[in-house]
């Protein structure tokens, strides 16, 4: 099978550290992980499992667990990802129900998990299909993810930022390792994932940018 192309683990290493640094000031790294739960609450989380794809500081995945979530596992490139989000879970003493790994969602398999969401990782991902195709088939219940909004006013917005972005990961090339952003159709994502038996429960913008989307099996 043809592999999907795969960036090197690069910048989120160090943004991991800040992310963490922000999670244990506030709870969760940012307010868009806040709504993530939330929407995830919202369809329950009590009980069943979450498996949090490009986990980052892992504060999506141990928020699911403060919820009631019995066990959250987390998985992301980035090597130094998986050391915040671990030491975040044994600072809650989550560590008996928390489980983090360094790997490609788009590849490794992946076990069913009840709950499955991407936060913030579409758009640094550029194999959607493969990441979407292998995230899907691990999901039993629920499927969520946050992207940059495509369309309209802040889909031009966002694909000027990311352009702009990613001239300045070109010109950092030593310290980004060929790291690039993505604004992919969201309209493309949705479609897939309907096809793959789920249908919109939610969906809502987040500070105007972002599009945050839950699925539940229909
Ligand atoms: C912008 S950060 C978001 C981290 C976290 N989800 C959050 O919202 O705080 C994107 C993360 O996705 C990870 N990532 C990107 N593509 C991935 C893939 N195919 N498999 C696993 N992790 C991935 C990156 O290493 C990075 O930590």
């Amino acid at each position: 099978m043809e592999q999907p192309e795969r960036p090197e683990p690069c910048c989120f290493d160090e943004w991991a550290v800040h992310s963490g640094s922000r999670a244990r000031r506030r709870g969760v790294g940012a307010p868009i992980t806040g709504r993530m739960l939330e929407a995830l609450d919202r369809q329950g989380l009590e009980s069943r499992t979450m498996l949090d794809v490009g986990c980052g500081a892992g504060d999506l995945a141990l928020g699911s667990v403060a919820r009631g979530a019995d066990h959250a596992t987390g998985i992301d490139l980035a090597g130094g990802a998986i050391a915040q989000a671990r030491s975040l879970a044994a600072e809650r003493g989550f560590t008996d129900r928390t489980s983090f790994t360094a790997g490609d969602g788009a590849v490794a398999p992946l076990a069913p998990h009840d709950v499955v969401a991407l936060n913030r990782v579409l758009c640094c991902y550029p194999s959607v299909e493969s990441l979407l195709a292998n995230t899907l088939a691990a999901t039993r219940a629920v499927y969520a993810y946050t992207a940059p909004v495509h369309v309209g006013f802040m889909g031009r917005f966002n694909r000027i930022s990311v352009a702009i972005s990613n001239m300045w990961f070109r010109l950092r090339e030593k310290k980004f390792r060929g790291f690039r952003a993505f604004v992919h159709d969201l309209d493309a994502v949705d479609r897939t994932i309907e096809a793959a038996g789920f249908r919109r429960v939610h969906d809502s913008r987040v500070r105007g940018v972002w599009q945050l989307a839950v699925f539940t099996r229909a």
